[in-house]
């Protein structure tokens, strides 16, 4: 009898040595769906992990051949939150996300605890308004910064400024905003301070159109009942598709506003949502 205990033990404690462990492992804890193309989720965070609110990391999963597959991820969760949130397309065909977009509470994924990234309110010069212009999921870091006690007793105003082809896909953000007056940490930090201007390119909506042209015809600054852009008092932060990242650097340079980094803190700072034409 002890040695059948023993042998059942010992297969138990071989078992739980041969489960394979990821590098940098961290255990998903939630995942929801907001589309076909769109996930959320959140995982553990790395005890020893600080970040800046707007800065990215490397996360991933092993690939087929037992090599680490990583992509660059902004952490869309607060610096003070306990555990990590992403936000993320789904490419049908994309090495990491056609596999990335299965994952349940429970499983790991590979987390690389180095925040990088220039969407951080220190490469901006002081200013009393804040403009964060996104397209898809390039409001993953300002999922970050929006709820960012920092942010706001750094700007008298914050703009959020999100553009989708359709409705639904607005969704996360939407969600998100609608929470943040009511939060219990940070709910009277931002009230009155927030300014949200959803729009879609491609489905009815309330307000339409591309953010490129809604600043250059000036439509949300009379929506919103707020001046122009002017270097003095006006901050951006920019997050989209190269394209869009482009467009936009013209039109915030045509108001004056000068592209700064964290060495060189200037009017507006810019990153790439991803990497490529198209999917
Ligand atoms: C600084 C930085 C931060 C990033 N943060 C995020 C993030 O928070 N959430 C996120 O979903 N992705 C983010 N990305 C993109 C991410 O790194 C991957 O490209 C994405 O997860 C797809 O990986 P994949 O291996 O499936 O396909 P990939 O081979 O990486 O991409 C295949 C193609 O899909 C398209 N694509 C990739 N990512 C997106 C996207 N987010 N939106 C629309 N089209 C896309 C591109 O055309 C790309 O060529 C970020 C990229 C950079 C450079
Ligand atoms: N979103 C979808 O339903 C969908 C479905 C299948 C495949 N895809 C593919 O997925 C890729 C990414 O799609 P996405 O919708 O996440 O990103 P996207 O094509 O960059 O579009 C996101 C939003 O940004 C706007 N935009 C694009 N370029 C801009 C620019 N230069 N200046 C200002 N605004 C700009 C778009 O407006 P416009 O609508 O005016 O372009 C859209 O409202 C694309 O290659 C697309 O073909 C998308």
């Amino acid at each position: 009898m002890t040695h059948m205990t023993e042998a059942i033990q010992m297969t138990d404690a071989r078992a739980v040595s041969a489960k394979p462990h990821l590098p940098d492992a961290q255990t998903v804890t939630s995942v929801r769906h907001w589309t076909d193309r769109l996930f959320s989720f959140r995982v553990s965070r790395p005890a020893a992990l600080r970040f800046r609110s707007g800065e990215f990391v490397m996360i991933g999963l092993m690939d087929e051949r037992g090599k680490p597959l990583l992509r660059a991820y902004s952490i869309a969760s607060p610096s003070w939150d306990e555990e990590l949130e992403f936000y993320s397309i789904k490419v049908p065909d994309g090495p990491l996300t056609s596999r990335l977009q299965h994952i349940r509470p429970g499983d790991e994924i590979i987390l690389r605890p180095k925040p990088v990234g220039t969407l951080v309110v220190d490469a901006l010069l002081p200013g009393k308004r804040l403009w964060f212009l996104a397209t898809g999921t390039g409001i993953a870091p300002f999922a970050s910064l929006m709820r960012d006690p920092e942010v706001y007793e750094k700007f008298d105003q914050v703009i959020m400024m999100h553009t989708c082809r359709e409705v639904a896909e607005l969704e996360y953000g939407r969600q998100l905003v609608d929470g943040l007056e009511t939060d219990p940490l940070i709910g009277e930090i931002v009230q009155g301070k927030l300014r949200y201007y959803p729009t879609t390119t491609r489905e009815p909506f309330h307000h339409m159109g591309r953010v490129t042209d809604n600043l250059a015809s000036g439509k949300v600054f009379a929506d919103l009942n707020l001046p122009g852009l002017n270097p003095e008092e006006d901050r951006a932060m920019v997050c989209g598709s190269l394209a869009f990242n482009l467009d936009v650097k013209a039109i915030l340079e045509g108001f004056g506003l000068r592209e700064g980094a964290n060495s060189d803190p200037k009017e507006f700072v810019v990153e790439k949502a991803f990497v490529g034409e198209g999917i």
